[in-house]
């Protein structure tokens, strides 16, 4: 029987803790409760920069110089292709989709765009003038 209470008490010991612990973090949508709305997202204008964005480093994926709030990406339209597209291009003075995305998983390069690069916004994305959300060290140097 001793035993039994001291396990029990031991229990609501680490009960206790665990629900201060849970308390005291707070995501990004706030402390309000799960069924009601979150808080309302910040809104930052997308910067446009002329002639596009020096990259850091040689492969990366060279952020987006203008807004694309309007172009969508699905299964059956994409788009970012609609001007990025070797068909497109030209017409639409706009840079085309680099070689590495003729690169298929194995290795070998294809005739059209790789399946692997259709979801656009998962490399290149827009960018806003905001403050950063947690302190960043990055240097390219
Ligand atoms: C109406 C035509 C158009 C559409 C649609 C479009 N873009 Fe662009 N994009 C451009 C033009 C033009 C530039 C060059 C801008 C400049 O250099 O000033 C550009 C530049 C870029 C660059 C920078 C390339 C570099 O080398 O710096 C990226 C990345 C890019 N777009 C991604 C996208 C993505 C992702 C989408 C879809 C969500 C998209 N674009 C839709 C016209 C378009
Ligand atoms: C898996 C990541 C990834 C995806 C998905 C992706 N890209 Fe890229 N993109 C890159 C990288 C990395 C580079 C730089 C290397 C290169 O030029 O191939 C690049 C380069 C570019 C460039 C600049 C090319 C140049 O010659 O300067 C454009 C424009 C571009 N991508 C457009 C797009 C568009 C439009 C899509 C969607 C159809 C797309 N990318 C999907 C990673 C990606």
């Amino acid at each position: 029987m001793k035993k039994i209470i001291v396990l029990m008490t031991m229990a609501i010991v680490a009960m206790a803790f665990s629900i201060s612990a849970i308390a005291s973090v707070e995501s990004l949508r706030g402390s309000s409760a799960l069924n009601t709305d979150a808080n309302k997202a910040m809104k930052h204008k997308v910067e446009v920069t002329q002639g596009g964005v020096k990259r850091n480093f040689k492969k990366q994926p060279p952020v987006v110089p203008h807004a694309t709030e309007k172009y969508k990406v699905t299964l059956k339209n994409n788009g970012c292709l609609k001007c990025h597209s070797e068909k497109a291009y030209k017409k639409e003075k706009a840079p085309k989709i680099g070689d590495s995305h003729y690169v298929g998983r194995d290795g070998k390069v294809l005739k059209t765009m790789s399946s692997r690069r259709y979801f656009c916004s998962q490399c290149h994305v827009t960018q806003v003038k905001a403050d950063e959300l947690v302190e960043n060290t990055y240097s390219s140097q």
